[in-house]
């Protein structure tokens, strides 16, 4: 009875085993094959419902990868239990006889639902199919493997400890070259810890690019998975920024010749599946040299920069390089910001002293309007604005007839036609030109459009050689771009200046279209005619009205600090003036008694 049992039992182990060696896989790299070449899953005859494991072992050259991709997947088990039938993957095998509980997982899968491609950390890669179904055949899942060279992988001289990090060291190494996150595109492993040095010769910068940019977000502040950049050796050095949602345009650059990037996953994650990063480095000695720098550099930009009011300060900016030409195709921006709380609120003047940026205003588009003085209503939601070439002024309410000139036209909100029935703009067949600078050219921004990115929507397109007017913003910010495209030249000079604004807008708008462009809502404004040069004077006349309100700087808020206001009531023949203060708050210590002497 005894010797039976024996019996039956080694009978029942001889089948099992030849059953499992039945079913595994092994796929060899041969030198000569490059090529995709299919894989699908074992036909298994189980009529008992034993449990069944196959593993399908995929083994490339030293210097190759796995890549794995799945075509189709249907297995029975269901997500996330996967009882009955699965596919457990393994592609981080440092030797393709590691013990596979030794080597990380790399998840489970089963339903309808198949892995995304995969490629191997190192030169192996494992399936482990796993069943107890009566019967299973290659139609359950299948797709293609392919080995392949591994040295894009290899991006500068391994650091040791770590599969993923490398020196991108200029002096033996390319000028240029690829930027990939270890098994790209295949999904990442989890728990990396990667550092990429670059090391530049003195004088050169590094400009990282990505073009596909794919990791696991899990939060806003990327608490997971996230690709890290400083601006120099090592993590002690200023960060640039933690990147991990997906970005369509991802350009850094460092300050100087040095730069540190590191790339990190954590270990407890579900199963994001995401590629990772692709993109390029370069090293190179014409990014643009920050020299040309007045404010403070944006890190991480080749070349904006910041200049905040220091209080009616004002200062200088220039195209970079100046006074030597600019180099071809750059790009940098200027935010000049004013004061604006609830003490100060700033407005940008900028004048341009020189001014060489070689383009043509090329001359497109047949659209016809024009502005007719006679009838004019006023704008109720958009508007159309027309500039004569070159008369761009402060003061738009001036409205020249394209007679001849070059006109331009800004539409906001509202299409011609529309305005012209409620902002007495008429269409008529008369030619009208747009013009666009085709070569460099310098934008302007004057209403916080940067905010948004709305870098399409500028103010000014300045190109050629005469020296461009003043421009003021509306509002406390004015932005600059400047292009240089394929010219070049010697770009411009300009000054700034902070001035405190009394009145905001009013001054430059048309009443009618100031609706949308109100920093401040009205009553924080002083009413009355302004003067013309943007001081705190205002003028009351009484042909213009009998009686109105007047306030201190945007009251009821705090006035700013270090003002002077004057208000000068014009009255006409046997008039007089009565003020009336309704609310009269003023510190003490600020009042000098021989003003009022
Ligand atoms: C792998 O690619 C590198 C660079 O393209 C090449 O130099 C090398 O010969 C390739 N190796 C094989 C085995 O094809
Ligand atoms: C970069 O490579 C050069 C030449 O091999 C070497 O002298 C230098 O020390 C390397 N720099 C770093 C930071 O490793
Ligand atoms: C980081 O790099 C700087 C500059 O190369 C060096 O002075 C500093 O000692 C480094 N810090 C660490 C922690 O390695
Ligand atoms: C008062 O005003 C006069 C003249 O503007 C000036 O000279 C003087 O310094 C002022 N005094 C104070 C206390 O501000």
């Amino acid at each position: 009875m005894r010797a039976l049992g024996w019996a039956l039992l080694a009978l029942l182990l001889a089948v099992g085993r030849s059953a499992a060696q039945e079913c595994d896989r092994v796929y060899v790299s041969r030198e000569d094959q490059d090529e995709p070449a299919p894989f699908e899953a074992p036909t298994l005859h189980n009529p008992l419902g034993h449990s069944r494991q196959c593993l399908l072992k995929f083994i490339a050259q030293p210097h190759q990868r796995v890549k794995i991709s799945f075509r189709l997947m249907r297995l029975r088990g269901t997500y996330p239990d996967c009882q009955h039938e699965y596919l457990d993957v393994f592609s981080e095998l440092r030797r393709p006889d590691e013990d596979l509980l030794e080597t990380p997982f790399g998840g489970r899968f089963c339903g309808m639902i198949a892995p995304r491609a995969r490629i191997s950390l190192y030169n192996s890669l494992v399936l482990g199919f796993y069943t107890d179904q009566a019967e299973t055949d290659g139609e359950l899942f299948y797709g293609t493997y392919q080995f392949i060279n591994a040295s894009k992988y290899e991006l500068g001289t391994p650091i040791p400890g770590s599969p993923c990090s490398f020196e991108i060291n200029h002096s033996n190494q390319k000028r240029k070259g690829l930027l990939v996150s270890p098994t790209y595109p295949g999904v990442y492993p989890k728990g990396l810890n990667c550092e990429y040095r670059f090391v530049g010769k003195p004088g050169q910068r590094i400009r990282l690019e990505f073009r596909d940019f794919d990791l696991f977000m899990g939060g806003h502040h990327c608490p997971f998975d996230f690709v890290r950049i400083y601006d120099g050796a090592n993590q002690s050095a200023p960060l640039i920024g933690t990147f991990c949602r997906p970005e369509r345009n991802l350009v850094k650059y460092s300050t100087g010749h040095q730069l540190l990037m590191t790339f990190v996953t954590i270990q407890r994650t579900p199963n994001p599946e995401k590629r990772g990063f692709s993109g390029i480095y370069e090293f190179s000695e014409s990014f643009v040299n920050l020299d040309f720098i007045t404010g403070q550099h944006i890190r991480g930009t080749e070349c904006d920069q910041r200049i905040l009011s220091k209080r009616e300060s004002s200062g200088m900016v220039y195209s970079p390089n100046y006074p030597f030409p600019y180099l071809q195709n750059i790009v940098c921006k200027y935010f000049i910001y004013g004061m604006k709380d609830s003490q100060n609120l700033e407005r940008v003047l900028l004048m341009f002293d020189m001014f060489d940026v070689p383009g043509e205003a090329l001359q497109t588009g047949t659209t016809i309007a024009e502005y007719d003085s006679d009838t004019d209503k006023g704008c109720d939601g958009g508007y159309v604005r027309i500039y004569l070439r070159g008369q761009y002024t402060s003061s738009p309410l001036v409205f020249p007839r394209c007679d001849g000139g070059y006109v331009r036209i800004y539409l906001r909100g509202v299409t011609a036609a529309t305005c012209a029935s409620t902002c007495a703009v008429r269409t008529r067949a008369h030619p009208l030109v747009f013009l666009r600078c085709d070569g460099g050219y310098v934008r302007i921004y004057l209403r916080g459009q940067e905010v948004k990115e709305a870098f399409d929507k500028f103010d000014r397109e300045l190109c050629g050689r005469q020296v461009p007017e003043s421009v003021r913003s509306n509002g406390a910010r004015l932005t600059l771009v400047f292009s240089s495209g394929a010219t070049q030249g010697s770009g411009f000079k300009a000054n700034f200046k902070f001035e405190t604004e009394y009145q905001s807008d009013h001054l430059y708008l048309p009443t009618e279209c100031q609706s949308d462009h109100l920093y401040l809502p009205s009553e924080y404004l002083i009413p009355g005619t302004a003067a013309p040069d943007g001081s705190c004077r205002f003028t009351y006349n009484s042909a213009a009205g009998k009686r109105g309100d007047f306030n201190s700087p945007r009251h009821p808020a705090n006035y700013p600090s270090a003002t002077a206001c004057e208000y000068t009531f014009e009255t006409q023949r046997n008039e007089q003036v009565r003020l009336v203060f309704d609310n009269f708050k003023v510190r003490a210590e600020n009042i000098n008694g021989s003003a009022y002497g």
